[in-house]
């Protein structure tokens, strides 16, 4: 039995078997469609858009927080778009540039040399308009004037918060892609960008280590990652950080005080504390400043990683992961499926839908939090 059924994950090889579930769906939403216009009490949602069968045209677009490796999950949707037959169009700045009508066409040309880049070519921007139902509306008579068939959107848990009130209030299938560093989403092991963000912060900390043995300081380095510990956690094993403070657990100065002092009787004079940027003890500069308060047996630095770990082209493993989720999601698409995130759980190509993926943040792995406490 798949572990996924459980979680209501699809692995992408399982999609045909159940195909005669999903026709069982599709016929009664029509049977349900036909009675609702029959009494005419149809919502904008349903006359809007008519899911088309034959796809001819996808737009992609990438929202949220950049995310290395979003620049090679576009190539990945646009080449396996083109093998297709499909026509491609990108939309540039996110919502607002769907609210706007500001898109472009993809060709096999326009993704070249795009694979190592950080930074996504189609850029990102917040959209207040786009949280309006007029925005929305708005939005989806331009994706109608475009002739959209489907879209895909690669980002994190806002995009497909987005696109979950979109699809149900305009029914455009939409298939995500999860991009952003924080691998908070349910329905995935990884998250594109987050590889590289992790190395990111390993090979920083290993700069800073340098500075901390050599003037025999404590460092508090503050981790980005909004309300999420897994860059943090992973890091901290990764660095051998003598502690982790992520919002998942409760931050408390005085057994962290007490590893200090432990540490310190080793003969340790040199000291790293890996902060989340969310985490609940008050901010990396509140919790250096407790602890300073109580413990002043060595000098207290404050280094803040900030977007530092958004940028640079992507690594290996996100690469990978992109090229993989890109043609899925197109390919998903094709298939019929709708209004689900892509994912790689176990190795395996896997599908959450979008309320799953945005509600069910993942937990966190107490035994890697174990693992970087013992090795400390
Ligand atoms: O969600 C990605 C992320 O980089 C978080 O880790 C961070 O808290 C947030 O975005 C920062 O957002 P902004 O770029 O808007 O400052």
């Amino acid at each position: 039995m798949y572990p996924f059924k459980q979680c209501n994950l699809l692995p992408i090889h399982e999609i045909s078997n159940w195909g005669c579930i999903i026709v069982r769906q599709q016929t009664f939403f029509c049977v349900t469609r036909f009675c609702l216009y029959q009494f005419s009490f149809i919502s904008t949602a349903f006359n809007t858009f008519e899911r088309n069968h034959k796809m001819n045209r996808v737009t992609v677009f990438t929202s949220g927080g950049d995310a290395p490796g979003m620049s090679a999950c576009l190539r990945a949707v646009v080449k396996t778009a083109l093998l297709h037959n499909l026509e491609v169009f990108g939309i540039v700045r996110d919502y607002s540039g769907m609210v706007l009508g500001n898109f472009i066409p993809f060709d096999f040309n326009t993704v070249s040399n795009i694979i190592q880049r950080g930074r996504t070519i189609l850029k990102s921007a917040c959209c207040e308009e786009f949280r309006t139902v007029k925005g929305r509306a708005k939005a989806a008579a331009q994706l109608k004037k475009f002739n959209t068939d489907e879209v895909v959107a690669i980002g994190g848990d806002g995009t497909f918060t987005g696109a979950q009130i979109f699809a149900k209030e305009h029914g455009i299938p939409y298939i995500g892609c999860p991009g952003t560093i924080d691998n908070d989403l349910f329905g995935t092991d990884y998250t594109i960008g987050h590889d590289k963000s992790l190395n990111i912060v390993i090979e920083a900390v290993d700069k800073i280590r340098d500075t901390a043995d050599v003037h025999d300081r404590l460092f508090f380095v503050e981790v980005m990652v909004r309300d999420a510990g897994f860059i943090e956690q992973r890091s901290g094993i990764a660095v051998g950080a003598d502690s982790v403070l992520i919002p998942e657990t409760e931050t408390l100065v005085e057994s962290l005080i007490k590893r200090l002092e432990v540490e310190r009787s080793h003969q340790k004079t040199r000291f790293m504390v890996i902060v989340a940027e969310g985490d609940c003890g008050g901010g990396v500069y509140e919790v250096a400043r407790k602890v300073k308060e109580k413990y002043n047996h060595y000098e207290t630095k404050v280094t803040e990683l900030g977007h530092i770990q958004r940028g640079g082209s992507a690594s290996a493993a996100d690469r990978v992961l992109a090229g993989m989720l890109g043609k899925a999601a197109v390919e998903a698409l094709l298939e019929g499926e709708m209004n689900q995130m892509a994912g790689v759980i176990n190795r395996k190509l896997v599908f959450a839908n979008f309320e799953k993926a945005i509600k069910h943040h993942r937990k966190i792995n107490k035994d890697l939090l174990n693992l970087a406490e013992s090795l400390a």
